[in-house]
């Protein structure tokens, strides 16, 4: 197939491409090569490129840049993909859309269904949630993809921040009352590329497996343990930390669905991480 990918260069799209382009014919798009926001330039852009999918990677992911930057969230992450959504319409191509667990609110004791009514608490979480009412309202063909916290070999991200930290012997709080599901980009991305050849258009969630969800403190003791580095982190609740955006308290994100459709089975989040260590030194 051929695939257009915005949202490159990325912390998704570093890992994406190449895992596509094993199998695809891959039209990578930098913002300069195309902005979203522009609506000329992406009538034009996918008239020109004739694509059977767009993965729209591209986004305004500062969650807490966009309390302040409500208007530049939302121009990126519901109008471009409005536009998006139009001219996919118009080409008949395939959208899929990547979103966030930050859609729900965290008030679930058990992981979110796709299905499940999305409440989200914070400017980008809303963002994200208008594009993806966007996108299934204008197109019968589309993909809608939630995955959460993703970590990869470019940064920044939680996994990088924690091995700087451990690097330069810095201490360490990290929050115990976030739970959510920790998603290695390159375990993401072989999901997504089965999802895409499916042709089971539809809402799915895309994540490691965690049985549940783990903390983001389970998480940052997980990596330094791994990595053999004897730094002390110090439990805290999220009260504690002033930050712009509420984060859901529990953000887990039930997987299986996808499982029925593709057969892919995510990879556990410890898998995931020795994995993706290994891979980084060896
Ligand atoms: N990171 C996570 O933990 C996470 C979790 C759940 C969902 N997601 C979603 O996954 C997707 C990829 O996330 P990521 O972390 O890989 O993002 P990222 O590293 O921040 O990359 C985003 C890319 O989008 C580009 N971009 C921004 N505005 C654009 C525009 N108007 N037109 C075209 N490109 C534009 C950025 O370019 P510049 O750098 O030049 O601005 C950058 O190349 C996003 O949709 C995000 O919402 C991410």
């Amino acid at each position: 197939m051929r695939l257009l990918v915005t949202g490159v260069p990325g912390l998704l799209t570093n890992d994406l491409i190449p895992i596509l382009e094993e199998r695809h014919e891959v039209v990578p798009c930098t913002i300069t090569d195309l902005d979203i926001t522009d609506r000329t330039a992406v009538s034009e852009r996918l008239k020109a490129c004739r694509p059977e999918v767009v993965i729209n990677c591209a986004g305004y992911t500062n969650v807490d840049g966009a309390e302040t930057h409500r208007q530049e969230a939302f121009r990126v992450n519901a109008l471009g993909v409005h536009y998006l959504a139009l001219a996919c319409r118009k080409t008949g191509a395939a959208l899929c859309q990547i979103s966030t667990d930050y859609v729900f609110d965290g008030r679930a004791s058990l992981p979110y269904q796709p299905w499940d009514v999305p409440r989200p608490l914070n400017a980008y979480g809303a963002s994200k949630w208008a594009g993806e009412c966007l996108v299934a309202s204008l197109l019968p063909d589309f993909y809608i993809v939630r995955t959460s916290s993703l970590y990869g070999k470019s940064g920044p991200n939680f996994v990088a921040t924690i091995l700087d930290k451990a690097r330069e012997g810095k201490p360490l709080s990290v929050v115990t009352d976030q739970i959510m599901s920790p998603t290695w980009t390159v375990n993401f991305s072989r999901g997504l590329s089965r999802l895409i050849e499916s042709g089971l258009f539809g809402i799915y969630h895309l994540t490691d497996q965690t049985q549940g969800g783990i903390s983001w403190y389970d998480f940052s003791r997980a990596i330094l343990q791994a990595v053999g580095a004897d730094l002390p982190v110090r439990p805290i609740a999220a009260g504690e930390i002033k930050r712009p955006a509420l984060r859901p308290a529990f953000s887990v994100l039930d997987t299986s669905y996808l499982t029925m459709v593709t057969g892919y089975e995510p990879l556990d989040w410890e898998k995931s991480l020795t994995q993706f260590l290994s891979d980084r030194t060896g």
